[in-house]
């Protein structure tokens, strides 16, 4: 409770706010000077292609690597012999490559938060950064033979790391970093009709509802493309978005979702989007269920029903 009253005061701590201008306009200029290589990267860390957040994935790897450290430890001190000291080094140097990633990736997906979780993500980057190079000069002292002083500086580290740690949750848990913010068990039912079609323009987003849940419909050549309005980075309005290449870009941080399917095309967003079937009736948009993540039905417009069908069942698009 009085570790909690802590971490709420400093999420209020409005002097973090410089120190975070300052790292997060680093941050950003360092990925726009290593232009495209820059955005490959910061893709390849948000987790695009893992369809998840890649940052709590490695963080997982940097706590159990640590905890089989301190283990290994405790055998060494208790005269256990050499082969746990060695298997201590390797833990411990696994555990600092994983943290690298996972710094790198934390600093990635910080760039995009303001106000509070921007400042508890600031002193947990912090934490994180310092405890990796505590965990380095572990290592260090260990290859010199100074293994108890090793030893003693890793369990001081490995303290820490539960702290930052109980912040990384924080994070997750209160301001939802990290968490797919598009409502993903809600799709219609069954069809609904939404719009006259004649009243869809060719390439302009529009936001409608279907069975309650906001919809982004475009459409393009013969196709209409439905998915969830709500990116899911940190919510940004996707009908407000713009159109490239096939794929609708969110406009708060600039994501981009293939309209075909919802996989994600560029962070940061990590998470597909939803994307819903789509069929033409009597001339009205009707929006549906689709067949499963990416699976979507998308009719030609204006398709009778037996070219529906037969569009059921040739591939999605
Ligand atoms: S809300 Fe961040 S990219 Fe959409």
């Amino acid at each position: 409770m009085i570790f909690q009253q802590g971490v709420d005061a400093l999420a209020r701590a409005e002097p973090l706010d410089r120190p975070a201008d300052g790292l997060q306009g680093w941050v950003r200029r360092a990925y726009r000077a290593a232009g495209r290589a820059g955005g490959r990267l910061a893709n390849a860390l948000y987790g695009t292609w893992l369809g998840h957040p890649f940052h709590p994935a490695i963080t997982d790897i940097v706590v159990g690597a640590w905890t089989a450290t301190e283990v290994f430890d405790a055998l060494d001190a208790l005269g256990e012999g050499s082969v746990s000291a060695r298997c201590a080094d390797v833990s411990l140097l696994t555990g600092i490559g994983a943290a690298s990633l996972a710094v790198l990736s934390g600093l990635t997906d910080w760039q995009h938060t303001v106000v509070r979780p921007r400042r508890v993500g600031l002193v947990h980057a912090i934490a994180n950064i310092s405890i990796t190079l505590l965990q380095g000069a572990s290592l260090a002292l260990r290859l010199l033979g100074a293994r108890r002083a090793g030893r003693a500086l890793s369990g001081f580290s490995y303290g820490v790391l539960i702290a930052s740690s109980y912040l990384g949750g924080e994070m997750v848990g209160k301001y939802r970093i990290g968490v797919n913010r598009a409502p993903v068990d809600q799709v219609p039912q069954q069809f609904v009709p939404v719009m006259a079609e004649r009243d869809l323009p060719e390439n302009q987003p529009l936001r409608v509802e279907a069975g309650g849940v906001p919809v982004l419909l475009v459409r393009q050549g013969d196709r209409i493309y439905a998915m969830h309005a709500i990116c899911t980075h940190l919510g940004g309005p996707l009908p407000q978005g713009t159109l490239v290449d096939g794929a609708i870009q969110c406009p708060w941080h600039g994501s981009r979702f293939d309209l075909r399917t919802g996989r994600v095309v560029q962070g940061p967003a990590s998470f597909p989007e939803q994307c819903l079937a789509t069929r033409v009736r009597e001339g009205q948009i009707e929006v549906g269920p689709p067949a499963g993540l990416g699976r979507c039905r998308h009719e030609p417009a204006g398709a009778t029903v037996p070219e529906a069908a037969q569009a059921v069942a040739a591939p999605a698009g």
